[in-house]
This record gives C-alpha cells, structure tokens and sequence, in this order.
C-alpha cells in the first residue's frame, strides 16, 4: 500500500488530509497517511501561543500571531468550497473576523472527519533523506524524547514558511537601550502602549503590527520602508519615511534624514523558506514570491516528483488555494493525474515564473495567482467556487484599503461559495479592542 508522509498539520497540511478523506468518501482506496506536527495541536499559525523562542522541549516556536490579530484579507477569498462560513457558523458574518473565529472554521471542517488519528503530534519531523527508491523520514518524539525511522512513497511538506524570521542587523543595534525584535516574536501590542515605535519594513506585517501600535496606545509608530512605501494615508501618530540608516543612543536615524527617539524596533522583514531537516537535494530555496521555481503546478518537485510542497507561495489566495492545491497532489499520488515529461515540466514552471517577474502591481498579482489557483482548480474534483467573483473581491479590497487604510476592515463581500453577504460588524475595527469569538459573534439583532 502506498504510504504518505505530510509534514504539519497547518492550513495546508489539513487540506490534504480532507483532500484524501474526500476521495475515501467517494469509495477510492486511499492510501496509508501519516501527519506529523510539532505543535500540541492542529491549526498551524492560527492556534495561537503566547511562547517565543523555544517550547518546554528546546525546538523553535513556530508561531508568529498574536493577540488581536484581525484577517487582513476579507474572508470570502478564503472560503472552503466544500465548507462555507454559513454551514459552520449558522448564519453569515462579517467579513473580517479575527483569529479565533478564523481558527474555529477551519478546524469546524476537519472535526466533521476522522483526520485527527492520522496526525501525531509533539513530533518533530528532523530528517527526510532519498533513498533512491522511497523516503526515509526521522522523527522525534517530543514528549518521550524518543527518535523513529519510517519509510514512505510519497511526502508532503506543509510546514509553513512564515516560521522562521529574517532578522537583518543595523549599526547602532547593539548598543540600543530599548527593545529590539522581529514581528515573529510580537504578541501583544499593549507592550507598547505609551512608547514610540519603529517598525522596519513595508509589507503586509509592518502594515499590521505598526496599525496595531497605533490601535492599542503607542505614542508614535514610524514605518520605514526600504524600496517602496506602503504609502497609505496613515492617521495622526503614524508616519512612514525611507530606510533607516543606523541607531545612535535611542534615536532611529533614517536616509531621508528623519531622526526619531524611539523605545522599540520591531523588525516586520518577513521570514526564510527553511526546511533543516530536508537533505539539500529536497530543499526548495526560495524567496517569498507568488511563483517559486522548481515546483510544477507550483507543487510537485521538479526533481522528485514524489515530494509536494503546499502553500510555498506569496499569498493573495490562501486556504481555498491551499485546497485546490493538495487536491492536485492527492490526485498525483493516487497515480489519477499523469506527471508530463521533463521538458514539458520545463516548459509550464519557465511560463509562470516568466510572467511573474514582469507583474508590477496588486491587481497584476491578484490575476496572476487567480489564474494560477483556477488552472489547478479545473484539473481536480475540488468542488464549485466563484473564483470570478474572488478576483473581484481582492480588488475591491486593495482599493478600499488605498482610500482609508483604518476602514477597510468595516466593509462587507458576498460569499463564492453561498452567495451570501457578511453584515456590517457591529464594531467599527478602529475600536473593536476585544477579539474574541465570542464578542464577535454576538451580533445585535435587527
Ligand atoms: C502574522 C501572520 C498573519 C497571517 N494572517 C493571515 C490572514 O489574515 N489570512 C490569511 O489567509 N492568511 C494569513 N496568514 C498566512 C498564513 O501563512 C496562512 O493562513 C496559513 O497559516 C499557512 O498554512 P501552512 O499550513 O502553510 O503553514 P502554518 O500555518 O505555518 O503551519 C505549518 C505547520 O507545520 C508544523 N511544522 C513546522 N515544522 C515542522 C517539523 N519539522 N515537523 C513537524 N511539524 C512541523 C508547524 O508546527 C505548523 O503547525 C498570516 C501569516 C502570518 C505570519
Ligand atoms: N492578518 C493580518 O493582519 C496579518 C498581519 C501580519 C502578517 N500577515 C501575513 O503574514 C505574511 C508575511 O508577511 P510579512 O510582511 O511578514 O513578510 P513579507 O510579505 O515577505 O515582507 C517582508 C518585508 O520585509 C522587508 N525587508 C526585508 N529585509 C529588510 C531589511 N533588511 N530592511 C528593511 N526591510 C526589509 C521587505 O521589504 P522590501 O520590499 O524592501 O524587500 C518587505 O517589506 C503574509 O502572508 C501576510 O499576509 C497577516
């Protein structure tokens, strides 16, 4: 019997265990599935923990949410279509809930199955080597300090790639008398209630952990960008200039010229493909782009056609990509969907990777990764969703966030999978300081 590995049980590694229990629901044989996570639980980034650094056993947190976190992104570009929010919830809600509803839904879907038996967790996945012939795959055992062997056919890595932070140095860092550290670490930004903040950075968490500041009491939040600014019109308190030059004493001194006293740095410089237990002829080496090279149907490894790599990508789309993805690979492993010659393989990653170097700008990038997600989409049986109407909502969103970057987060969007609108939040996200499920369940009723 053919025996799969799948390395974490995040979004990503979820989607291919339902993938495999949708086709055993169907009456196919599928094949023998073994998940390993080193968390305690399922969930990946969205089960949230307070812990940095390192857990009671010494490995690496992977964790990088934090308290308040908000979906940046309205919930209908995500949406299961095979599971919509209204099945979950009961009812339509707003469309941009925060993190423990987001975690709730996805875990919602897997609860309706038999997955969780497949997945061990506490267990680090510390070597994957090629034989020649299969994968031979060690693991340790966090809670009995134990280590196994096991030898697989297929293996998936679904271990993330938001884990591991880029921490760059700057002159002046080490003799710096406040707090200096990367948004993987940020929990809480009550921390910073008070202080003036330097955030580095100009993507999507410099964007959000410097709004974050700013909501919780931060006295000033300065982003500093290094190529382009995120150039949103930030409120009183906030202000973005260009690139910091070195740190003297407390102040931040940047290349425009700008000089700011500052109590903390938070470095929002994003974070490395890392894969420390795959051996080097295995290792995807990537930055964070929309089309990773090497990996056909940006999935299977151009190599070795028996490892899958799911969600290595820059992210617009993210869980029903996800799904559309490990769709694609079961079909791969279960021998229904034929890998094409070498030249072939070739051939599609050198188109996509071609027309991803030449994208220069968001509604560029939402097509590109729309089309990419419809390819996959239309060569498996995942179910029906408008992404037509995706495409429309991520553009709509972008330009909502370009007219006012504290409200877009109020607005609403029709489902692609029911139809249905999210009603308006009962708290404007300005000053919805709680963020649990709870609270924002508890729409007042009309
Ligand atoms: C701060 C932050 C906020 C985000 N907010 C959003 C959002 O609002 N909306 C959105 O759609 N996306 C968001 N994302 C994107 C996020 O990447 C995806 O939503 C999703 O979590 C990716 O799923 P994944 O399974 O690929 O990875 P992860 O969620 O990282 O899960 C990977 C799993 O692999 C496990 N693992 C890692 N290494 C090993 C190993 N060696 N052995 C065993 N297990 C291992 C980990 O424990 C983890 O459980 C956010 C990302 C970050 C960093
Ligand atoms: N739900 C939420 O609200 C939320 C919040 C946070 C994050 N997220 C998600 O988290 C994921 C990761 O986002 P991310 O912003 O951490 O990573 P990212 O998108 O990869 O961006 C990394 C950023 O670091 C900058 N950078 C790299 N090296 C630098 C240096 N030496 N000095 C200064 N800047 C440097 C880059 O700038 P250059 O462009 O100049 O290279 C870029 O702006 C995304 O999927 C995002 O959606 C979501």
């Amino acid at each position: 019997m053919t025996k799969v590995a799948i390395i974490g049980a995040g979004p990503c590694g979820l989607s291919a265990l339902r993938s495999f229990e949708h086709a055993e629901k169907k009456g196919e044989k599928i094949p023998e599935i073994i998940c390993f996570d080193k968390q305690e639980d399922w969930g990946g980034l969205w089960n949230y923990s307070w812990r940095t650094g390192s857990d009671q056993y010494g490995d690496p947190v992977p964790n990088s949410m934090y308290r308040y976190l908000w979906s940046n992104g309205p919930k209908e570009c995500l949406e299961f279509a095979d599971y919509s929010f209204d099945e979950h919830f009961g009812k339509p809600i707003p469309s941009f809930p925060p993190r423990e509803v987001l975690y709730d839904y996805i875990l919602g879907r897997v609860k309706k199955g038999n997955s969780k038996n497949k997945i061990k967790f506490s267990t680090t996945v510390t070597q994957v080597i090629y034989n020649g012939s299969n994968f031979e795959i060690t693991y340790r055992d966090k809670k009995n300090a134990t280590s196994s062997t096991d030898t697989f056919d297929y293996v998936i890595i679904a271990n993330g790639h938001f884990s591991v932070p880029f921490i760059p140095e700057y002159p002046g860092m080490k003799a710096f008398p406040g707090r200096i550290m990367h948004s993987h670490d940020f929990r809480d930004a009550e921390e910073f209630r008070d202080k003036n903040v330097v955030v580095l950075g100009s993507s999507y968490s410099a964007e959000d952990v410097a709004l974050q500041c700013h909501k919780y009491g931060a006295k000033s939040v300065t982003i500093a960008y290094r190529h382009n600014p995120m150039g949103f019109k930030w409120p009183k308190g906030m202000k973005e200039v260009f690139h910091l030059d070195r740190l003297e004493g407390n102040k931040a001194i940047f290349k425009d010229g700008h000089v700011q006293e500052t109590d903390a740095v938070i470095l929002c410089t994003g974070y490395l493909h890392h894969f420390p237990f795959l051996s080097e002829d295995l290792k995807l080496k990537t930055g964070n782009r929309l089309y990773p090279p090497k990996l056909y149907k940006g999935v299977v490894w151009q190599n070795n056609h028996k490892l899958i790599y799911l969600g290595m990508q820059d992210q617009f789309h993210t869980f029903n990509m996800f799904d559309c993805q490990a769709w694609f690979a079961r079909d791969v492993i279960m021998g229904k969907i034929k890998i094409p010659n070498n030249s072939d393989i070739e051939k599609d990653i050198n188109k996509w990777v071609s027309i991803e170097e030449k994208l220069e700008n968001a509604d560029q990038m939402i097509d590109f990764q729309t089309e990419y997600t419809k390819e996959l989409h239309d060569l498996s049986d995942y179910p029906k969703i408008d992404f037509e109407l995706i495409r429309k909502t991520f553009k709509e969103w972008e330009h909502h966030k370009v007219e006012n970057i504290m409200t877009y987060r109020n607005k609403s969007f029709p489902s692609p999978v029911t139809g249905s609108v999210g009603p308006k939040h009962h708290t404007d996200w300005e000053v919805a300081m709680d963020d649990s499920l709870k609270t924002f369940l508890d729409q007042p009723k009309k």
